[in-house]
């Protein structure tokens, strides 16, 4: 079972767009739990499943086995959800009164190492105790980058984060909500791949596409596939596999 993180330090810079969409993505070709870790539950919504979590988050941290009761299935038969509540707001309490508080969410996925191939962790921004946990059980972490000197510094972030954890996960970026009037994004997209082996040149366009996502209730790939933000999950999952080395069929679009 390989472990995909969406995260950021910074908010609104389409994570859980991004989680969503590579869920999507990878299961076509493998069995996928996406973990809404987020207490707005955004991920949760967006494949239309309820917000409840039975016993709450308290019940999931102590008692790791009850993971697999929480989990609620989606419109897709490959993909699976662990709903976020509102009671994920207590999530990092939670956790950090837990033993070896970084390694619960590693813990907990233990149980569930046989029934998934990928698992994706849509994360809330910031560097709290969530984040330190979905780090460390990540095989690789998945980084928006929306065009600008702020987005920079949130890689840079990320990256100290990265290093101070005992995870190995690799870091790779896209970009994200890119609007390509603006000069800024046009520069920053065609100058910053290359600079480190962390940033790719993958372009998630800023679109209404995918702000359908949110009436629709579900991935772009579903009602938009020959768009190019679909393309670009599509892209960005390709790049993902190749790093988790687990092997992704190529589609044609
Ligand atoms: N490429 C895009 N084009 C247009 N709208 C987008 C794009 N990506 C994301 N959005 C919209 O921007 C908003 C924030 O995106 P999203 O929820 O994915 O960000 P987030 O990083 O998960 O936010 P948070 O930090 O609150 O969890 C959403 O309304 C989403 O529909
Ligand atoms: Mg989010």
């Amino acid at each position: 079972m390989k472990v995909v993180a969406v995260y950021s330090t910074k908010g609104g810079v389409g994570k859980t767009t991004a989680a969503v969409n590579l869920a999507a993505e990878a299961s076509a070709d493998f069995r996928v739990l996406l973990w809404d870790l987020d207490p707005q539950g955004a991920a949760t919504f967006l494949l239309q499943v309820k917000p409840k979590l039975k016993g709450g988050i308290d019940a999931l941290v102590a008692g790791d086995s009850k993971v697999k009761n929480a989990i609620r299935s989606t419109g897709i038969r490959t993909l699976d959800v662990l709903p976020a509540d509102a009671g994920y707001r207590d999530l990092d309490l939670v956790l950090d009164h837990a033993k070896k508080s970084q390694q619960r969410i590693a813990k907990i996925l233990e149980h569930i190492e046989d029934d998934y191939d990928v698992v994706v962790l849509d994360c809330p921004p910031g560097a709290a105790v969530v984040a330190e946990n979905a780090i460390f059980s990540a095989d690789v972490v998945v980084v928006p980058l929306v065009p600008s000197p702020l987005a920079m510094r949130s890689l840079e972030q990320v990256t100290e984060f990265v290093a101070e954890s005992v995870s190995k996960a690799r870091i790779l970026t896209f970009f994200s909500m890119v609007d390509r009037r603006k000069t800024l994004h046009r520069d920053t997209v065609r100058d910053l791949p290359g600079t480190s082996k962390a940033v790719t040149d993958i372009v998630v366009p800023a679109t209404v596409v995918i702000e359908r996502m949110g009436t629709l209730r579900a991935p772009v790939s579903s009602y938009a596939p020959n768009t190019e933000a679909a393309r670009a999950f599509g892209e960005l999952w390709a790049r993902v596999a190749t790093v988790i080395k687990v092997k992704a069929r190529k589609r044609k679009r």
